[in-house]
């Protein structure tokens, strides 16, 4: 006798013995009827989930929120109101590489957020650098393409990733701060994070106010040149995984300083750029960053699969006093994520422990695979709406303000009449000298191989931000910037 607990089959039936397989004799062939080995083979054959198309590899652990600071008279969301604790998972990740990918690549990182706040489920799903790429999601498979494997060779192409960007001058914001030293930190504490988007905030009395949310490493910036991470690469594929994990275990735990921008409708009318625009940043000396709060990473998952792999995270999961906004790529977001995770986890995802809300949840979705769960409200007659039966039914109070919109339903040309330069520039005199050197080369060294057409090309973008950015990468990559003339096409 042992007292272990007994192993049983998934139907809970007792295991008599997990060494040996049932043979017709002791070299026979094996009996069919052994269905104990063909559930493990099974459910081995089932053990994988399809990887997330962007983001495979990640990291991430639970914590809390803590508001410390008063942003009342811009919203009524009950997870921002002073003194609230709400829970949180947040997930890190590189975007380009599979779900075996070393960490330590030079790469944007995602930051995406899940409070478990008493409203529902509120996701921040955004990356460690306050812009994007793109600012039209018509561009975004087209772009992510050239991030991923070469369809012949199976490798990853500097080609493709140069010809796109060198056609797509609204990339150059994030291409400098990819290249540049915040484009490989070292470990996920030492990075920032960003909801990147325009959002909404709106008040009790039903005012809207547009925010930007900021999340500042209380770690500090670290971040590993290209040597060093090739170094690190070459020890451990896992170096984010240890220092993260092993930090919390440790009882190390990472947090990050909670901050707001705030724009009012009427300020959205006045600014040179589009605040609507995800590759523009909201110059801080205009809008000042006010403080929120403090999130803090202090408990690991128990199981890695079970509670990072199948979390997910929606742009479109948002709660009474948090809001959309008209950015473009936001808009195309909140349909793009649950579409995914229908798809990669299964129809009812969001009633897995880790996706599942920390409040009552009522609707009349019933059916469908994984119906493991009981969502009526313990009346049986109430499964359709409007029903005379007491179920669940809408609540105006919930209601946001109108939005007024105005113009012509058409195709705009989203390079038109903006100013890819100027802030990109901006961010590059903001560089010191050694600064600089290091983004040159890391640029050099990213474009190896790349036909020098498409270098050229490039290169008239940099200048165009900063002459002696284009001059600096020219003298680097060993390319001649193209004539002035050209510069000015
Ligand atoms: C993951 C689509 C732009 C941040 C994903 C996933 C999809 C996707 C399908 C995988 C979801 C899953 O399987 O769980 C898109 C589309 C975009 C876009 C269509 C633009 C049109 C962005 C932007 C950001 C971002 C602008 C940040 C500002 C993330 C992050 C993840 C992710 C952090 C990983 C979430 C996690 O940890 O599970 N995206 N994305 N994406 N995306 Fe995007």
């Amino acid at each position: 006798m042992t007292d272990k607990p007994t192993l049983t089959t998934t139907a809970g039936a007792p295991i008599g013995d997990n060494q040996n397989s049932l043979s017709a004799g002791p070299r026979g062939p094996l009996l069919m009827q052994d269905y104990q080995l063909i559930e493990k083979l099974a459910h081995q054959n089932r053990e994988r989930i399809p990887e997330r198309v962007v983001h495979a590899k990640g990291w991430g652990a639970f914590g809390t929120l803590k508001i410390t600071g008063d942003i009342s008279k811009y919203t009524k969301a009950k997870v921002l109101q002073p003194g609230t604790e709400t829970d949180l998972l947040l997930r890190f990740s590189t975007v380009a590489g599979e779900l075996g990918a070393a960490d330590a690549e030079r790469d944007v990182r995602g930051f995406a957020l899940k409070f478990y706040t008493t409203e529902g489920n509120w996701d921040l799903v955004g990356n460690n650098t306050p812009v994007f790429f793109l600012r039209d999601p018509y561009k975004f498979p087209d772009f992510i393409r050239t991030q991923k494997r070469h369809p012949q060779t199976n490798l990853r192409s500097p080609k493709a990733m140069w010809d796109y960007w060198s056609l797509s001058p609204e990339s150059l914001h994030q291409v400098t701060i990819l290249m540049s030293d915040r484009g490989c930190p070292v470990a996920p504490m030492f990075m920032n994070g960003y909801g990147s988007h325009t959002f909404s905030l709106i008040n009790g009395a039903g005012e809207r106010f547009w925010v930007k949310f900021h999340f500042k490493t209380e770690q500090g910036h670290k971040f590993y040149t290209n040597a060093e991470s090739a170094e690190v690469i070459g020890k451990t594929r896992e170096s984010y995984q240890e220092a993260l994990f092993g930090g919390i275990a440790k009882g190390e735990f990472p947090r990050w300083s909670m901050k707001v921008q705030i724009m009012t409708e009427a300020q959205a009318e006045t600014t040179w750029y589009n605040p609507f625009d995800l590759t523009k940043v909201w110059p801080h000396a205009e809008f000042p960053l006010i403080d929120v709060g403090t999130i803090e990473l202090n408990r690991n998952a128990d199981n890695y699969f079970a509670e990072i792999e199948q979390a997910a995270f929606s742009p479109s999961n948002i709660v009474p006093g948090i809001g959309f906004s008209p950015d473009k790529v936001l808009q195309a977001r909140i349909f793009a994520y649950a579409d995914a995770h229908r798809y990669r986890i299964g129809t009812h995802y969001e009633h897995l422990p880790v996706n599942a809300a920390k409040c009552p949840v009522n609707h009349y979705h019933k059916d469908g695979s994984m119906r493991f769960f009981r969502n009526d409200t313990g009346n049986a007659d109430a499964y359709y709406e409007p029903n005379s039966m007491g179920g669940p039914a809408e609540n105006p109070a919930f209601r946001e303000p109108a939005l007024p919109l105005s113009g012509d339903a058409d195709r705009y040309n989203h390079r038109d009449g903006n100013d890819d330069y100027r802030q990109p520039g901006d961010l590059f005199r903001m560089f010191d000298e050694a600064q600089r050197e290091r983004l040159f080369s890391n640029i050099a060294g990213a474009m190896q191989g790349v036909p020098e057409e498409i270098i050229r090309r490039q290169l008239v973008h940099f200048y165009r931000a900063d002459p002696a950015y284009g001059e600096g990468v020219a003298r680097h990559v060993g390319v001649s910037l193209p004539q002035l003339d050209a510069a000015a096409e």
